[in-house]
This record gives C-alpha cells, structure tokens and sequence, in this order.
C-alpha cells in the first residue's frame, strides 16, 4: 500500500518535471524562427487539426494546402512530438532524395519504428541500408519476379471468376505466397491476414501501448507473425518444405557457409532481421498496391475515354493469343499506355502524400537553414500538382507521359536511395489484375462501384482516405459475365 503510494508520488513528480521540461524547450528551438508558420499550442503543437485533416475526406492535402496559402512552400509546425519543417519543390527533393548519403534518414513515426523493428530497411543507414537492398533487390527484380506470373495471373482468373460474391484479396494473396508460399485459402491465410491487419492499423495510431490500443493489438499481431515465421524458418532449416519465394532466397543468403571468404558476412542475415524486413516488404508493399488499384479503378470510372483506349491495348494482346491461352509473361512486358495509366494515378492519387526525413548534420535548403534532428516532409501532392509541368493538374490525363518528363518531377515511386524497391512487382500486380477486369467487364458500370467498395472496406479500411463513390450507374455487363 505504501510501496504503491510511493510510486504514485514519484510518477507525478515525474510527470510535473518531464511538463516543465517539455515547455521550456518549447520555445528553445530559436533556429526555427526565421521559417514562417505557427507551432501551435505547447506540448500537443497542431496535432490535433494534424490528426483530424488525416482522416478527413480531403486527407492531409487540406493540412498542407491551408498552411501553404497562409506561409509559403516552406513552413514550420509541431506534430505529433515533433518539430516539422515542410516543403516542397524539386530543388527540395534533389536535396532530400538525390542528396548526399547520411545527410537525411527516413523518419518513421515511434510507432513505425517499435512495429517494424530496428534492423528493418526502412530503418537503416549509410552502407547497412545499401547492403540490404542489395539483398532484396534480386528476388524483386524483373527477372527474379517471372517465377511468380503464372501464381499472379490464375489468382487473378480465379478472383474475378467468382467475383462479385467473394471479397478480392488480390494483392494480399500474391504478397503472402511470393513471400512466404502461403497457400491462397486455409487456415494459415486467415491468420495471416488477421494479423497483418492489426498491424498495418497500428501504423498511424497513438503510441501508447496499453491493452486495448491499436498500438498494442499491433505489436502483439506483429508477434504473432513472427512467430509463424519462425516455424516455417525452421521447418526449411529441416530440409522440410522447399518452396522459391523470398524467404528461401534470403534463408540462402542466411546460410552461405563462411568458407568461401570474407566478403561473406555481408550476405549474411540474421533471423532478426530476416523477420523485420520480410514484414517491411508486406507492410511496403500491400497497402499501396492496394490503394494505387482502387484509384485506378476510380479513375477509370470517370474517364471512359482512357478506359476504352486501356480496353483497346488488352484486347489486342487477348485477340493476339491463340485459342483461348491465357496472358504471358512477354505480355505483362509490353503494355505501354497501361503503364501511363498507372504512372498518371500515381500522380493524381499520390499515395505517399508526403516523404518524411530526419536531418542527420545541419544544412540549408532553398536559403533556409535545416539544423541537425529536425523532421522534414517534402510535400509530394504539390510536386505532383506543379501546373508548370502538369498543365490542368487536376485532370486525369496519361497522355502526359507520352514524353519523358523532367528529373525529380514525377515521384509516385520516389527517387534517389530510398526509391521503391518494389516498382516491378507493384507494376505487375497491377497490369495482370487490370488485364483480366477490362477483358472482362464492358463499359463503366456497376461492378466497378461494387469492386472498388469491397476493396475498399475490406482491405483498406478506414486506412485510405475515402474516395467519393457515385451514385450507382446503369449496370452493363457483357456477355462473359
Ligand atoms: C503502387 C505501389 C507502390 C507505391 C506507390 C510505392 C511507393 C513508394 C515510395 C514513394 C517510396 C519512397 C518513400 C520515401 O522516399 O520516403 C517507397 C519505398 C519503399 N517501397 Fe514502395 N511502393 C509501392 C509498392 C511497393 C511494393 C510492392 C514493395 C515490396 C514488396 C515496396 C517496398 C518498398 C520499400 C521496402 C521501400 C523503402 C525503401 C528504402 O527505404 O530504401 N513498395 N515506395
Ligand atoms: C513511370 O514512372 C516510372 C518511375 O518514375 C518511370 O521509370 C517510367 O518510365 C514511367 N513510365 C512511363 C510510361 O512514363
Ligand atoms: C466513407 O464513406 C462512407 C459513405 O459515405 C461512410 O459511411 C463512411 O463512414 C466513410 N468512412 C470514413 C473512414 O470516413
């Protein structure tokens, strides 16, 4: 009683000084006065308004937008215990993302970082982060994701088959088998999506880790993963299971015996952090393939010009094959308008809205001065609204790839050291799946709301912004379905 009493004391004692330390450094940060903006109120800064633009319709674009209008491109704010510099511009992202190494890190929320775990990708620098991406960027190269078509393209048939009646897991399916060869239905695959959904929500949640928070409920999903994991690390150590999927090419380079030299323990990865990086490349990796299709989808819907012009270029590949053989893997390689068309809703969508850095040294950007530990976002949704490159920003157009565009001036896979690693297999997801829906289904119609909304409430979520569905059109399917 008197123990707990005690403890009681020291807690608040605590709390008053971490409080009177707290606002004391707020106003400490005198090198940020000479950057226009407001830091808000003491301790929560703009959080709040922070929070609530991020899961409003609009999406964070209105929290950036306003501030902009009111201070300029360049602009300071505290959010979420941080002090935050945002801008944008292309010399800005030469700096950020072109520039040199270990002048920025990438900067995950403290959630991110306790989720992910600390040797993941995503959290390392310099030469430890160059030789891990060494490391995955074979499996996730063109030539290292053939094996993986003929899985994509018959779950693709087999969805659409049965749909509509049965939710499409599309991209989750194909992630879980190329990286782990979970079976597309069963029991593993219910775990398996359970818990990568508690733990992709924990992603923009509060960090406190009491039962009961999404927080929580992430870290113990995050467990549960790894410890499904580790069984079936262990059962291939056994010689039992052989499969050619990710983990097996990185189990390789796990087990490379240390006789052939030196160079050796470069390749090498420990079980730690085999686990953290096969979850950074399914929490990299589903959500945003996920999301670019849904506004593919979306996009379509509202441009029938571009979804006849996208039918036309399938339905020349589906006329060009003999007797009813499915798509090929030299197919999938030559679909250059469904290529604008993804890189033209990757630039309306954004999805990444924003790139988040952490200054490692001091620097100065656009004349401004960036002190060492500040965040820095670049603001990615006006690069991608810039009506200098993009005339009529608003429009949905991929004629606008027809020629290359500047350098830095489309981002939609990022750019420089950190740019994504995952392009070729988001790219193929995409054509394959999109391949078999406009062979399909004819005209705009129906089955594009009742799609986008299945995949929409059940994969995303409330993770997305929400897209603003239509009223139901005319239904019009064609004779196929
Ligand atoms: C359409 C789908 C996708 C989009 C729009 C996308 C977008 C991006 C962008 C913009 C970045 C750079 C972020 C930054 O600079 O801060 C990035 C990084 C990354 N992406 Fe993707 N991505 C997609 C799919 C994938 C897939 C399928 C995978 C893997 C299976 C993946 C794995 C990663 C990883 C691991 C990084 C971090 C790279 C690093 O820090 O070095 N992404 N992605
Ligand atoms: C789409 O964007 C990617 C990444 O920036 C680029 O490499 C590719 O050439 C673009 N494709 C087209 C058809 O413009
Ligand atoms: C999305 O929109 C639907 C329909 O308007 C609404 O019922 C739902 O609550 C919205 N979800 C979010 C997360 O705003």
């Amino acid at each position: 009683m008197e123990l707990s009493m005690i403890m009681i004391l020291v807690l608040i004692l605590v709390l008053v000084l971490s409080a009177i330390f707290f606002l004391h450094s707020w106003n400490s940060p005198k090198a940020m006065e000479g950057i226009p903006g407001t830091l808000g109120w003491p301790v929560v800064g703009e959080s709040f308004s922070f929070i609530s633009e991020f899961s409003s319709p609009a999406g964070i674009f209105s929290f950036m937008n306003k501030r902009q209008q009111r201070y300029g491109k360049v602009f300071k704010s505290y959010v979420l215990g941080r002090f935050t510099v945002f801008m944008t511009g292309r010399e800005a992202s030469k700096i950020l993302l072109t520039g040199k190494d270990g002048m920025v890190s990438l900067n995950l929320f403290y959630t991110g970082q306790q989720v992910l775990g600390p040797t993941s990708l995503l959290q390392q620098t310099g030469q430890a982060h160059k030789r891990l991406r060494r490391l995955i960027a074979e499996p996730l190269s063109v030539d290292g994701l053939k094996k993986y078509f003929q899985f994509m393209n018959n779950l693709a048939i087999e969805m659409l088959d049965q749909w509509p009646g049965r939710t499409v897991f599309f991209t989750l399916k194909v992630i879980g088998n190329m990286i782990m060869s979970l079976e597309p239905t069963g029991e593993e695959q219910e775990k398996f999506r359970a818990n990568f959904k508690l733990i992709s929500s924990s992603f923009a949640s509060l960090p406190f880790k009491i039962p009961g928070t999404a927080f929580h409920n992430g870290i113990k999903a995050r467990n549960r993963m790894y410890a499904m994991l580790d069984s079936t690390i262990s059962k291939r150590r056994n010689g039992e299971g052989f499969q050619q999927d990710f983990l097996e090419s990185l189990l390789k380079k796990h087990s490379k015996d240390a006789s052939e030299g030196d160079e050796d323990d470069d390749n090498k990865l420990t079980d730690k952090q085999l686990k953290d990086n096969i979850l950074t490349l399914l929490v990299a990796g589903h959500d945003t393939t996920t999301a670019a299709l849904t506004w593919l989808i979306k996009f379509l819907e509202e441009n029938p010009a571009v979804l006849e012009r996208l039918r036309e270029e399938h339905r020349e590949i589906q006329d060009g094959r003999k007797d009813g053989s499915s798509l090929t893997w030299s197919d999938v390689n030559n679909m250059p308008y469904t290529n604008k068309v993804i890189n033209e809703t990757l630039r309306r969508a954004t999805i990444l809205p924003w790139f988040s850095r952490k200054a490692a040294q001091d620097f100065e950007i656009d004349g401004y001065k960036i002190k060492k530990g500040w965040s820095i976002n670049l603001d990615v949704v006006s690069i991608h609204h810039d009506p200098e490159v993009f005339p009529d920003p608003q429009k949905f157009d991929p004629s606008r790839f027809d020629e290359p565009l500047k350098p830095l001036s489309f981002l939609g896979f990022g750019n420089g050291q950190r740019m994504c690693p995952g392009i070729n297999l988001a790219k193929l997801e995409i054509c394959v799946f999109i391949h078999h829906l406009v062979c399909r289904y004819k005209r705009s119609s129906r089955w594009a709301i009742l799609l986008l909304q299945s995949i929409q409430h059940q994969i995303l979520g409330s993770y997305t912004s929400n897209l603003t569905l239509y009223p139901p059109l005319q239904v019009e399917t064609s004779g196929e379905k």
